[in-house]
């Protein structure tokens, strides 16, 4: 309750001179007349830790007025869903200071706007708001962006009571992997394995996936989002599990890729190592006032030299990252912020700088300490990148192209931890899945009887 009331103190910190007005969630219908399972809006999350939909928040900060509107539900509404909170039970529950329902919402701003010119609420909610009372708002001069930009910037920055939601998440997440992977056996399917993932999260306590889990297995791992989920598990091949769950919305996101029976190939080895030396050396990287664009490009670098030791690549290294070769292989960026959303905000207007660097990044953010990011680099043999011939034309002179071959159908490997950044030092690692060569076979290894590798019945 303190981390939303500290939320909605802040906002009002950074916008001082207007009323701040959000509208939560509605239900979507999915078909017929069923919905999708209800997920609060990630800004209304922020500032309210509400997961109930059509709520609203209005904040006054002049006044220092914080309310929450609730739904009125009738008995109707009470027999098929059950006890619904009253405004003076919504209230404690959520720490605000006033709880009303929502057919006050209307009156209770035409009374507020007195003293103001500015209204921050976005386009969605001015759109309802104006549904419900047409000169509600009047005198008032919308600003959504200034609004997106405090609330992109404040997000950034993760407080303690954030931290812990986050930690939740993440070790719970932890510990669904390490079912999942002490599950897999060749001839599995891959939802068989996402079900022993997804059920373990729930068995935990928690409700909710932060994105939808990926299984792929084999070629399938070379597929960045691959949501199949649905073939067989063949002797040999690498598993790659990317999945997350959230809790009260705040998201984990990590990956794996392990050999599905239990022993790295000494070519899988070689793959492995070159990701996984990237990925710890971009993680102890991660601290204050580096770019994470120069984090991209470290990990760049470090695959396009592992790339050219397996003799895949060849060339000058910065040649190869600066000329795009090495996208070939690794056609991602090196992470993402992380935490009401998977891919959160990266800190708004005023955090994004210049990229200093001679290769292309979505974004360009100076790390600060409470900012949590993923670190997910890869190696991936991806059919549609190695086979196009426009690519194997710009890359005749960096690309091994016919060595390559000799990889199709070896898939992908990542592997991502989500890290906060520390004031000074190495960031602190949320993700506790092994990850190490040696802990990934023995987590394999301590999980089958010696010798058997059949498929459960
Ligand atoms: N799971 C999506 C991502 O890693 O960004
Ligand atoms: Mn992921
Ligand atoms: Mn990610």
């Amino acid at each position: 309750m303190d981390t939303f009331l500290q939320h909605r103190l802040a906002v009002s910190r950074k916008l001082p001179d207007g009323l701040i007005l959000l509208a939560g969630g509605s239900p979507v219908l999915r078909n017929g007349d069923v919905c999708h399972p209800f997920r609060q809006g990630s800004d209304f999350l922020y500032l309210s830790g509400v997961e109930e939909p059509d709520c609203w928040v209005l904040i006054d900060p002049k006044r220092r007025r914080h309310t929450l509107f609730i739904p009125k539900v009738d008995s109707t509404h009470r027999v098929w869903l059950g006890h619904v909170p009253s405004p003076d039970e919504a209230r404690k529950a959520y720490g605000f200071q006033r709880a009303l329902q929502t057919h006050r919402l209307a009156s209770v701003l035409r009374r507020a706007r007195r003293g103001y010119r500015v209204l921050y609420a976005d386009k969605a909610a001015q759109r309802r708001m104006a549904g419900i009372d047409a000169g509600a708002c009047r005198g008032l001069t919308a600003r959504p962006a200034a609004l997106r930009d405090a609330l992109d910037c404040l997000r950034a920055v993760k407080d303690a009571g954030e931290l812990a939601l986050l930690r939740r998440a993440s070790s719970v997440t932890g510990l669904a992997f390490r079912a999942a992977m002490a599950s897999v056996r060749p001839g599995m399917f891959e939802h068989e394995v996402q079900a022993v993932f997804e059920a373990e999260c729930r068995r935990r306590g928690l409700k909710r996936l932060a994105f939808e889990s990926i299984v792929a297995s084999g070629a399938n791992s070379a597929v960045l989002h691959y949501h199949g989920n649905d073939q067989r598990i063949r002797k040999g091949s690498l598993v790659l599990i990317d999945a997350g769950a959230e809790h009260l919305g705040y998201a984990a996101d990590i990956t794996r890729t392990f050999p599905v029976d239990g022993r790295f190939t000494a070519r899988q080895r070689d793959v492995y190592s070159i990701v996984l030396d990237a990925q710890k050396a971009v993680i102890d990287a991660a601290r204050p006032g580096v770019l994470s664009a120069d984090l991209h490009v470290r990990s760049m670098t470090m695959i396009a030299e592992g790339l050219k030791g397996l003799g895949l690549l060849k060339g000058n290294v910065s040649g190869l990252v600066e000329g795009g070769a090495v996208r070939l292989f690794y056609p991602h960026g090196i992470g993402h912020m992380l935490g009401l959303d998977v891919h959160d905000p990266s800190g708004g207007r005023k955090r994004r700088l210049p990229n200093p660097t001679k290769v292309p990044v979505r974004f360009v953010a100076k790390l600060e300490p409470g900012f949590v990011v993923t670190v997910e680099p890869g190696i991936y043999f991806i059919p549609a990148l190695l086979d196009d011939p426009a690519n194997r034309r710009k890359f005749r002179g960096s690309v091994h192209f016919a060595r390559a071959e000799a990889f199709r159908g070896f898939g992908g490997i990542r592997i991502e931890d989500d890290v906060v950044v520390a004031r000074s030092g190495p960031p602190l690692d949320l993700t506790d899945v092994p990850k190490e060569i040696a802990d990934v076979e023995l987590l394999m290894a301590i999980r089958r009887p010696s010798g058997s590798s059949r498929s459960p019945a």
